[in-house]
């Protein structure tokens, strides 16, 4: 008997008929209760939903995320050693072999045998030009072509006659470049103020300049008459913006040929160059925003 008083009490539980309770609870309690769990875990589905949206929103796959802060570009150029020195004897072409095997190297993807395709290249000017808009980053324009970059635009530097460099003669080239930033349009300087007064000619429209000099006070009058070879003798404004290895997989960089003609021999010098523009900025943390500065000796003993 006691046992089935139980069964009864339990029963009762579960169901009471007379309350129309469900577990001790009524209907509209479950109700509330469901309820309640629904908005909760609703919301967090919402919450993380929208996370991952958010997230994928800004991880478009053509523009990183970061692009304002690396925006000032950085100057790179070739050769280059470990410690910013090129140095050599001119009578010894083992002392200069690694640095015209670089400019080698590296204007190899320059030679016009590599932009022959009228699909994936285009002439953009021998002059400096406007910006060459080639539709947003963001339409599906897809695959962009690419300015071509002859090497004779280098001159002397180019490597085709000369294939020294310079470098035999104690007249050494250095091939500068300006680092691919995606969508970044370098802003020519739009007046002479920040600018030393020896670059001032040098500011043209549509054109970055560039400019080297002596970074040493020692070093005045010893670095003698440096030549610039480029369109413009500058980076010219049609070459930007790039868009991406995605968009842009065939995009040359312009290049600048520097050619130090009448170095003082057998002395170590710092030359430094820069670029001047609107939105270009140098940093004290990073010796290649903007600039660079290499310590070159030419040996003739
Ligand atoms: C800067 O100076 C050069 C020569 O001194 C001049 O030809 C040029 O027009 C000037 N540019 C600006 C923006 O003032
Ligand atoms: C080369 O520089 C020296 C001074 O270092 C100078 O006397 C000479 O005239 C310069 N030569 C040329 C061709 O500019
Ligand atoms: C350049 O520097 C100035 C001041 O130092 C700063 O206001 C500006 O945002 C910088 N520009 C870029 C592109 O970093």
């Amino acid at each position: 008997m006691p046992s089935n008083k139980d069964d009864g009490g339990w029963k009762k539980f579960v169901w009471d008929s007379e309350k129309g309770e469900l577990l001790g609870r009524t209907g509209g309690s479950w109700f509330r209760i469901l309820l309640f769990y629904i908005i909760f875990y609703g919301c967090l589905a919402g919450i993380f939903i929208g996370t991952i949206q958010a997230l994928l929103l800004t991880l478009s796959s053509y523009k990183p995320t970061w692009q304002d802060r690396v925006a000032p570009p950085g100057l790179t150029h070739t050769p280059r050693s470990d410690k910013s020195e090129v140095g050599f004897n001119l009578n010894d072409m083992e002392t200069y072999l690694p640095y015209t095997k670089a400019l080698k190297d590296f204007l190899a993807k320059y030679d016009d045998e590599n932009q022959r395709d009228q699909m994936k290249f285009e002439d953009c000017g021998d002059d400096p030009a406007e910006y060459k808009n080639r539709g947003d980053l963001e339409s599906d324009v897809g695959i962009r072509k690419a300015c071509r970059f002859s090497r004779t635009v280098l001159g002397p530097c180019s490597g085709i006659e000369d294939r020294e460099f310079g470098f035999k003669d104690g007249k050494p080239c250095l091939i500068v470049k300006l680092n691919r930033i995606v969508n970044f349009r370098p802003r020519p300087p739009t007046s002479n103020e920040s600018i030393p007064e020896e670059a001032q000619p040098k500011v043209q429209p549509n054109v970055i300049p560039i400019y080297c000099t002596n970074k040493r006070e020692e070093d005045a009058g010893k670095i003698g008459e440096i030549k610039y070879y480029g369109i413009g003798n500058g980076f010219p404004l049609q070459y930007y913006p790039y868009y991406g290895k995605l968009l842009h997989p065939q995009y040359l960089q312009p290049l600048v040929a520097l050619q130090f003609t009448n170095l003082t021999l057998n002395t170590e010098l710092r030359i430094e160059c820069k670029v001047f523009g609107e939105n270009i900025n140098y940093s004290d943390k990073d010796r290649y925003q903007g600039r660079f500065d290499i310590k070159l000796q030419v040996n003739s003993l």
